[in-house]
């Protein structure tokens, strides 16, 4: 989603700009601009499209400057076009803004009436005119910022320039993360801390309702009042030699393959965790999970393992719905919230809303500094770095071997199992990387399966128990890079109606680990197959023995039924992400879609 840079310091800062721009390009965005400010006053360039289409508009200028803010759009208010794009400059202000303004209409029609003319569609544009409005009353630029920050209702970050002030940056922070970096050679501001300036060493996160100055050699923070607040930046080292694709042709196909070691990595960090984590499971009558997207599809699987080893009730609710069904929230609960970036805005208003019941949450994140991990009361991070490619790999197997984790940690502490089948399930925890490599090792068979279907008009997967999330997860990668419609169902549900969309050659994926559930699932599969759909079987040695001659199948190695839901999800990844490659889509860059969800 939007992404913001700024940056003032001792060199010419437009090269630190286009670097910040070109480390957000994972979020998703249509649109990217930069403005900066020098004896001339504002400029601002803005392109729509890739941020390739501002570098090459970049070339031809000079620019120069040691004081400037860029920002990737991703179009919510008005379509993405040159007008729309950010940052929106007047004559005395310019702004990058993240979130939305939802009292913009209001303050649209008031600054028209005071004269302000709009050249956009978007929310965005009603702040530099505000604050101008204000500049124009006498109040020095800090002073204006502040007042029109009192009149902006929503969720925003926001960077600032002022034509009257070279060598000052602004930012401000209510609701979407903000934050800034320092270096020798001065300071930055980003929306993550992948769009701060190489060679940073210090970083610190705005708080809610925080606004900051900057200068090339210090920064100054103010509270929700405007009243001055001390807090140190933190040591900060880059990881910056993980942002490279090595010898992937997509960041998806170098994060699908790192994931036997940012599974094990996150195994062995949680169980180092997990004696320290402070809940009581024995005190606990239910779990809720709160996540969307890929998150919550990685809660569908955990409610099994929960409910089936721990013997703990879990309700699992999507992050956009859960406020709105007034949900009757355990007092002996714990609501745990699973996100990888930890800035998805339905699920941070989710963990506000459940703290705000008095109840306790406990977060799983990716990105250890991030909103909801700071603000939930304890936080588990999984291992898996940084995830670029917009549709989530290795964050999903991450959090499955922490739920995994969690939930046998759970069954111990309630005792809901004997000793020997904790060890012997973290045994099969800890075996899970090697099959993970030995699944990565089939890409070929993924790669001719997911080219044969590259001009399917639709796709769905069926699966059962712990595998009917997977086969949602399935249909969602797919759809996600392919564009190809597809869809998940519960096996066994396919007869309520989906059946109806089978016809000749339409291709089912059946999910059919050998896990007790297979004879049913291969029911479902001859039901499929009965109408002329084209069954293609990913399952072990013992489902795909004995299936008939005319059906496809691929071979998975033979793993714990429980966490089969990790190892087969290796291979949904690799038949989405070829389909994708075979159709040609911007597997890391799908269209319309964002890395961070920051909009509710
Ligand atoms: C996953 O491939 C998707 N891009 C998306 O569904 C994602 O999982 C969802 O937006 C939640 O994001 P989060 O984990 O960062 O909260």
């Amino acid at each position: 989603m939007c992404g913001i840079v700024g940056s003032i310091n001792h060199n010419n800062i437009v090269p630190d700009l286009l670097a910040g721009l070109s480390n957000i390009e994972y979020r998703g965005y249509d649109s990217a601009g930069i403005a900066v400010i020098d004896n001339d006053g504002l400029t601002t360039i803005k392109r729509p499209g890739k941020l390739e289409q501002l570098k090459q508009e970049l070339a031809n200028q000079a620019l120069r400057s040691h004081t400037g803010i860029g920002h990737t759009r991703w179009a919510t208010h008005g379509c993405p076009n040159e007008a729309n794009a950010h940052p929106h400059s007047n004559d005395d202000v310019s702004v990058v803004h993240n979130g939305i303004i939802e009292n913009y209409l209001q303050l649209r029609q008031w600054l028209t009436a005071e004269g302000f003319r709009f050249q956009s569609d978007t929310d965005t544009e009603v702040i530099p005119h505000l604050i101008s409005l204000f500049l124009e009353q006498g109040q020095a630029p800090q002073q204006a910022l502040n007042t029109a920050l009192q009149h902006l209702e929503g969720a925003f970050a926001i960077g600032v320039l002022f034509r009257k002030e070279q060598d000052h940056l602004y930012a401000a922070r209510r609701g979407s993360p903000l934050v800034l970096g320092q270096s020798d050679q001065g300071l930055c501001l980003g929306s993550d801390t992948m769009a701060l300036a190489p060679g940073i060493d210090r970083i610190l996160y705005l708080d809610e309702g925080e606004q900051a100055c900057m200068t090339r050699d210090s920064f100054q923070l103010l509270d929700l009042n405007g009243r001055a607040i001390k807090r140190d930046m933190q040591a900060y080292t880059s990881q910056q030699d993980d942002q490279s694709k090595q010898n992937h042709k997509f960041y998806m196909h170098k994060e699908i393959h790192q994931q036997s070691d940012t599974v094990r990595n996150t195994f062995k960090h949680t169980q180092h965790l997990l004696p320290e984590l402070p809940v009581d499971f024995t005190r606990l009558d239910r779990i809720n999970i709160i996540a969307c997207g890929t998150s919550h599809y990685a809660a569908m699987v955990a409610k099994y393992w929960f409910e089936q080893i721990a013997r703990i009730p879990v309700d699992i609710d999507v992050a956009s719905e859960f406020r709105y069904r007034s949900p009757l929230l355990s007092r002996n609960g714990l609501s745990i919230f699973i996100s990888q970036s930890g800035e998805t805005a339905d699920t941070l208003a989710a963990l506000r809303y459940t703290k705000a019941l008095g109840q306790k949450t406990l977060s799983i994140v990716n990105v250890a500094q991030s909103t909801i991990a700071r603000e939930s009361d304890f936080s588990l991070q999984t291992q898996a770095g940084p995830e670029i490619g917009v549709a989530s790999t290795k964050a999903f197997t991450a959090q499955l071997a922490i739920l995994a984790s969690l939930a046998i940690h759970a069954a111990d502490r309630c005792k809901a199992i004997q000793i020997q089948e904790s060890n012997r399930l973290l045994m099969e925890i800890a075996a899970l990387p090697s099959l993970i490599d030995m699944t990565l090792e089939l890409e070929p068979h993924f790669q001719l399966i997911g080219e044969s279907i590259k001009d399917s008009h639709n796709a769905f997967f069926i699966g059962r128990g712990s595998n009917f999330p997977l086969a949602l997860e399935g249909a969602l990668k797919l759809k996600e890079i392919s564009y190809l419609h597809a869809e998940g169902f519960g096996a066994g549900e396919l007869k309520h109606g989906p059946i109806a969309l089978i016809e000749s050659g339409v291709p089912v994926f059946v999910i059919a680990p050998n896990d007790g559930l297979l004879e049913k699932t291969l029911s479902n599969m001859e039901e499929v197959m009965a109408r002329g759909g084209r069954c293609i079987v990913l399952g072990d040695h013992h489902s795909c023995g004995n299936l008939p001659l005319e059906v496809e199948s691929i071979t998975l190695p033979a793993c714990d039924k429980v966490f089969a839901p990790i190892i087969y999800a290796i291979a949904l990844q690799l038949i989405a992400y070829h389909a994708a490659l075979a159709i040609g889509t911007d597997v890391d860059q799908p269209r319309n879609l964002a890395k961070s969800v920051t909009v509710e």
